[in-house]
């Protein structure tokens, strides 16, 4: 496990990808768990095995993939993650930051991020997506934030700003796709945990209180080494479960695979919409 990693190595890794694609993305795509196969709408796809890239963290979470699927949809070049890796693995946030990382140096601009999440809000349903308006990085709060260790100047500041971490005109234009296409355009505040156990009622309670909509174990750390480099970035959450905030019911990775099959018909639907106004 590394740690830390230079801009040299970081570089390493993208001109592995380089000869492997034809393709020159300027988005980026990382699908959480069970939203995968929204990788198989990608065309003239070239597809990288993660085990096949030096330093890439290779997740073993049933539901994802680990391929990097790089090819167009709405003749715009993408590079997907089918499948991420997650700290609750044991790879430390720095590797969990890496491919952001290295879709920086390939040039991609804007990156969208999704999510299976478990709802707070008592609103949300499970198949429902919400757009991440905003986050609370409770996991880079007790000290594992992605930006720790030495500074990458060369990317962006010491101090990064989180005023505005999610891409106002993305979030637009993806709420309104989303009305034209008749899917509930939700918008919240997405908390990110460590897992992997789920959390207790009182947990759920103590996320409410503090202002969170959806809760899950990924993204935060991806948009925030995101933001440091300056990419742009939208948030999607797939809700596949009510999180559990009276203790009445149990949380299951099964019904969040499940949720998976309502949720990338809609998400397909939001992304090509979108890639279509870029
Ligand atoms: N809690 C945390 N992570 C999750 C959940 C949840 O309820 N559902 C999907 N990912």
């Amino acid at each position: 496990m590394k740690d830390f990693f230079t801009l040299e190595e970081i570089d390493e890794v993208a001109l592995v990808i380089k000869a492997k694609t034809r393709h020159n993305p300027k988005i980026g795509l990382i699908l959480g768990s069970g939203l995968g196969d929204l990788a198989n709408s990608v065309e003239n796809a070239d597809i990288i095995s993660y085990g096949d890239l030096p330093y890439w963290p290779n997740s073993t979470v049933h539901g994802h993939a680990g391929k990097l699927v790089i090819g167009n949809l709405e003749n715009k070049s993408l590079i997907v993650m089918q499948g991420r890796a997650h700290y609750y693995e044991g790879f430390s946030m720095a590797e969990i930051g890496l491919p952001v990382r290295v879709m920086q140096r390939l040039g991609v601009e804007i990156i969208i991020v999704t999510n299976a999440a478990g709802a707070i809000n008592q609103d949300y349903l499970p198949g429902d997506i919400m757009f991440i308006s905003d986050h609370i990085a409770l996991i880079g709060m007790t000290g594992n934030n992605p930006l720790r260790g030495p500074n990458l100047d060369e990317l962006g500041p010491r101090f990064p700003d989180m005023s505005q971490a999610y891409d106002k005109i993305l979030l637009e234009k993806a709420i309104s796709i989303a009305k034209k296409n008749k899917i509930k355009p939700y918008s919240g505040v997405y908390v990110s945990l460590s897992g992997p156990s789920f959390e207790t009622p009182a947990d759920l309670r103590f996320m409410r209180v503090i202002g969170a909509d959806a809760v899950g174990m990924s993204t935060v750390p991806e948009v925030i080494v995101a933001v440091h480099g300056g990419t742009r970035v939208l948030g999607i959450s797939g809700i596949s479960n009510k999180a559990n905030l009276d203790g009445s019911t149990i949380t299951t990775h099964e019904e969040v695979l499940e949720a998976g099959r309502i949720i990338v018909p809609k998400l397909t639907k939001v992304i090509k919409g979108l890639l279509a106004e870029l």
